[in-house]
């Protein structure tokens, strides 16, 4: 059995392109359907194991792209909208490398395993919202590859503040945990709360400063989120230019759903929606909340404007 099982590893090693692949957070994964296979080895999980083989001529490479943020900005649409474009390989999960300790300390290896095959033709890019608001992330890619191209997809900061209230909201409720109203948890004492973590997370400047530290404002390219939902095409042919690809993402790639109320993807003859968790609806949140809301980023807003030398009709 032992003997049979080191066979199995050496022809996985060989079929895929590295020895240091280890095994990625995937149930489709070659790897771990050894892992759970290990006990019984016979000729139809043999099958199972060598049913998805990588396409000749591929190998796992570290992105040449990322897209760093923000929560809840449409990072998920904006990947899923990339991925259209055939000179681009996405990975499927969010990896968090840069910014989880426990993470990055397990290696540069590590993450190109988790990487999709890639063409030599093909970027590939890989997603995790938490990056942007990373106190290490930006130092951390940079010694990566200090020229590499980032992407940052960006909304208005209080419905950004909101969505992401959303998020924990819906989150809660399904683990049947208490849930507060909007409102109870940004004002405190009559004032807003500036220590809520999502209010935090939509001060654009205080995190832009960082990757600014690290890279030159030409490496970023910003994607306006609230423009991608409503005219995707415009946006992706940006990013498009951006990264030096050639058009081919082009107008027939999107319709309308009109029971979801945004766009959906259609590729190679395929169609495919964004999970039910995106574009839900949020709360009515009362307007004097709001406007302190508003006003708050509003200094916040003309700073990052400045900064990246772009404005955006946030309020
Ligand atoms: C992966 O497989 C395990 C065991 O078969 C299962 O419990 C789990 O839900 C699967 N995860 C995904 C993402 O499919
Ligand atoms: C496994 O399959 C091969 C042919 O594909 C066959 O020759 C062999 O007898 C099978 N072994 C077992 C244990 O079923
Ligand atoms: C062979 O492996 C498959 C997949 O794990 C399992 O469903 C099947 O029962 C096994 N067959 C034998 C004869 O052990
Ligand atoms: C670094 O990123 C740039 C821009 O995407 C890319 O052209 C280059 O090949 C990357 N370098 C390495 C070593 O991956
Ligand atoms: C539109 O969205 C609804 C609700 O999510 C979904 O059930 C339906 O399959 C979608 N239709 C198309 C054509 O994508
Ligand atoms: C909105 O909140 C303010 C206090 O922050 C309160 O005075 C006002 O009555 C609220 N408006 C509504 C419509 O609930
Ligand atoms: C700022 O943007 C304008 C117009 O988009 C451009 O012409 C100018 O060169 C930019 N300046 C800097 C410092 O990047």
């Amino acid at each position: 059995m032992a003997v049979y099982l080191v066979s199995v590893f050496l022809l996985l090693t060989q079929c895929q392109a590295s020895p240091f692949d280890y095994p990625p957070p995937t149930n489709s994964s070659l790897a771990e359907a050894l892992q759970i296979e290990v006990g019984e080895i016979n000729n139809t999980s043999q099958q199972l194991l060598f049913s998805t083989p990588p396409p000749p001529g591929t190998i796992r490479r570290t992105p040449q792209t990322i897209i760093i943020g923000v929560r809840k900005g449409g990072t998920r649409a904006l990947l899923e909208m990339l991925d259209i474009h055939p000179n681009i390989a996405v990975a499927a999960t969010e990896v968090h490398f840069f910014d989880w300790d426990e993470n990055y300390i397990k290696g540069i290896e590590w993450y190109r395993s988790l990487m999709p095959y890639s063409f030599e033709n093909q970027i590939t890019i890989e997603k995790t919202p938490g990056y942007f608001t990373s106190l290490q992330a930006p130092e951390r890619i940079h010694s990566m590859n200090s020229s590499i191209k980032l992407l940052l997809i960006l909304r208005d900061p209080t419905e950004r503040v909101i969505s992401d209230y959303t998020q924990v909201y819906y989150n809660r409720l399904e683990n049947h945990k208490p849930v507060q109203p909007f409102e109870g948890i940004v004002i405190k004492n009559g004032a807003l709360n500036t220590k809520y973590k999502a209010i935090q997370r939509s001060l654009y400047d205080v995190h832009m400063e960082r990757w600014l530290k690290y890279f030159n404002l030409n490496q970023i390219h910003i994607v306006d989120g609230n423009t991608l939902i409503k005219t995707p095409l415009t946006e992706l042919q940006k990013v498009e230019r951006f990264l030096n690809l050639p058009p081919r993402i082009v107008s027939s790639n999107f319709y309308f759903n009109q029971t979801k109320g945004f766009f959906c993807i259609r590729s190679d003859g395929k169609e495919r929606c964004l999970h039910e968790s995106k574009g839900r609806p949020h709360p009515v949140v009362n307007e004097t909340v709001l406007e302190q809301l508003y006003s708050y980023f509003r200094e916040h807003n003309h700073r990052f404007y400045q900064m990246v030398n772009q404005s955006f009709d946030w309020h």
